[in-house]
């Protein structure tokens, strides 16, 4: 495996202008470079890289990272292949550590990971020696090329197939990777057993998990990972990794429910095509998808679970809707899945119907409007009641409004009773002030800090842990901080950004990273953080004084004994 350390020297010897640049030619704008994005289509340039601080990241699209990462999805390879490459374009070999056999090894996530990749290529050697499972894959219509893009393997019959992949099968991590179970009596075995088997990948190109299909008929048809430290079902989509590159050429992605369908899709051609892990489609799957492209259509099967997977769809898209990017739904004829459609009717006609889906506006109002009587009264006023959240959960005000004329029109009201019933407050209406101060929300203490130890990575060891409390940016705030301390050494901005990549705050660290970039070299960050220090120690002092004079409930300062007395007049005063 690739040393850690090694990545942080990486980052520190490239210059991530000089990468960029043998891809897109860049121009010098302020303190930044700018380009027009290649991952979007784009007319001005909002494709930004900062050099002092080695990460770029487009307003545009919300790509983002470091000249690793940046490798990784121009060229589309895995991050081991973008280090090496990036590694010989300085003349640099790349370390490798060999872990000794018998030295019991303290589990970090990195090395999970590691065992998912051996698992996987033992289970890509095994498909090449099973005929049966061979047969299976052509009977579906696959190729060996897009096998090997999916990285799709098999797991034969044996209880203990893994025994080979580490020093020692009762080895902790493969029952933390969800690869083996142990029983009641402590025998373990072999989750996946005479099984095709899928990678699911996460975006750094990791394996993290699996699906594993049964060859013939049985029960369960899928099995699939449990959820675990590299796992998260409800943030992950199978075959993210490999269509990215495809959803952001043609700006549209396609939802559908299984990982043969997106396997027989990209077959097919249609590489932009992801799957839920048998999950309903979360709010977070939804945000991810539209950041990546203009269009995101669903596309479930044609059955009744699908048409419950496609509402589920569309009540979780709701408080994330964008103006200007568009949602669509394809329902299928009854009979069919995608991977089906695609082979009975071939690509053209899938993507007629995915050109032709149904804007999520006109699948809500179908929706609503099928379900009572539009003729009476009462049918208009359930209409009326049943709608009141969905709309109420829309929150791109374009959107939002036109929606609302459309249900007021279906329920013979104006638009403006149908606003007054609901409590909206029309947007013209709104105060000025008011209106300004909303557009411009202040930084919260804890987004400003996460800022300063972005910028400057290596305050975070001066950062006393008490002082992080209450906040939805302190967790990240304390991952990073733990992290930072385990380095050795200097930690640069860009390698706090590599670690962050993939992993759950890697968003808030995005959005984070997209604002120091505004600021110029003579920002003070040693000053700023001090003064944010200081702030937050006065929160602190202020709560525990509270504190302090609740639980002595309102006792003269004169009846305190010493001990309380040195605490008062220490929480007392600020400063
Ligand atoms: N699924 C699952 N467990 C099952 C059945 C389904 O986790 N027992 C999930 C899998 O992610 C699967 C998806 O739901 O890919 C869709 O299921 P289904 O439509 O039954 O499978 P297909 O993808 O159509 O698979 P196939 O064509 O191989 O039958
Ligand atoms: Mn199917």
């Amino acid at each position: 495996m690739i040393p850690k350390s090694f990545i942080q020297d990486l980052l520190n010897r490239l210059d991530i202008v000089d990468v960029i640049e043998r891809y897109v030619p860049l121009k010098k704008s302020g303190a930044n470079y700018a380009a027009c994005c290649p991952f979007h289509n784009e007319k001005s340039p909002s494709f930004t890289v900062s050099q002092s601080k080695q990460f770029y990241h487009c307003f545009g699209c919300g790509a983002h990272g470091t000249a690793i990462s940046f490798v990784m999805e121009h060229a589309g390879m895995g991050f081991i292949d973008a280090v090496e490459e990036l590694s010989r374009s300085i003349g640099v070999e790349v370390p490798r550590e060999t872990p000794i056999p018998g030295q019991v090894q303290h589990k970090v996530a990195p090395d999970l990971y590691e065992l998912m990749q051996a698992a996987t290529r033992y289970y890509r050697e095994q498909l090449k020696q099973s005929p049966r499972a061979i047969a299976y894959l052509k009977q579906r219509g696959l190729s060996g090329e897009v096998a090997a893009r999916f990285g799709i393997g098999y797991a034969p019959e044996a209880w203990q197939n893994l025994t080979g992949i580490t020093a020692s099968y009762q080895d902790a991590s493969l029952v933390d990777t969800g690869m083996v179970i142990e029983g009641d009596s402590g025998k373990r075995y072999d989750r996946f057993r005479d099984r095709i088997m899928f990678p699911i990948i996460n975006a750094r190109g990791q394996v993290i998990g699996f699906g594993g299909r049964i060859l013939d008929s049985g029960e369960p048809k899928y099995l699939n990972s449990p959820e675990t430290v590299l796992f998260e079902k409800g943030h992950e989509l199978y075959g993210l990794f490999q269509a990215q590159k495809a959803i952001r050429a043609h700006q549209q992605v396609v939802v559908v429910e299984g990982y043969m369908d997106v396997v027989a899709l990209a077959q097919h051609g249609v590489e932009y095509a992801v799957a839920t892990l048998g999950t309903a489609t979360t709010p977070f799957h939804v945000q991810k998808l539209l950041r990546l492209a203009e269009q995101v259509v669903f596309c479930f099967d044609g059955d009744a679970a699908g048409q419950r997977a496609a509402w589920r769809a569309l009540e979780n898209s709701l408080p994330h809707l964008v103006d200007g990017k568009r949602i669509g739904f394809l329902f299928l004829p009854k009979e069919h899945d995608p991977d089906s459609y695609i082979r009975e009717h071939g690509t053209e006609a899938f993507e007629q119907l995915l050109h032709d889906s149904l804007p999520l506006s006109g699948y809500l109002l179908r929706e609503l409007s099928s379900k009572v009587d539009l003729r009476t009264q009462e049918g208009r006023s359930i209409l009326l009641e049943q709608a009141k959240p969905l709309l109420m959960a829309i929150s791109a005000p374009a959107m939002a409004l036109l929606i609302r004329k459309e249900v007021a029109a279906l329920a013979g009201i104006t638009q403006l009773e149908l606003e007054a019933l609901y409590g909206v407050k029309a947007v013209g209406a709104q105060p000025r002030k008011a209106m300004q101060k909303a557009s411009r929300p202040a930084v919260s203490n804890f987004r400003f800090l996460l800022r300063c130890l972005l910028y400057q990575p290596d305050l975070a060891r001066e950062l006393p842990e008490e002082l992080l409390v209450d906040g939805p940016e302190v967790e990240a705030i304390l991952e990073l901080r733990s992290w930072l301390i385990s380095q050795q050494g200097e930690v640069s901005s860009a390698a706090l950004i590599q670690y962050f990549q993939g992993t759950a705050h890697e968003t808030l660290m995005a959005t984070e990273q997209a604002e120091i970039m505004q600021w110029g070299e003579t920002f003070d960050v040693a000053a700023e953080f001090q003064g944010i220090l200081s702030k937050l120690r006065e929160i602190l002092r202020k709560k525990k004084f509270d504190e302090f004079n609740h639980e002595m409930a309102g006792k003269s300062v004169n009846t305190l004994n010493e001990q309380e007395r040195a605490l008062y007049l220490r929480l007392s005063k600020p400063g």
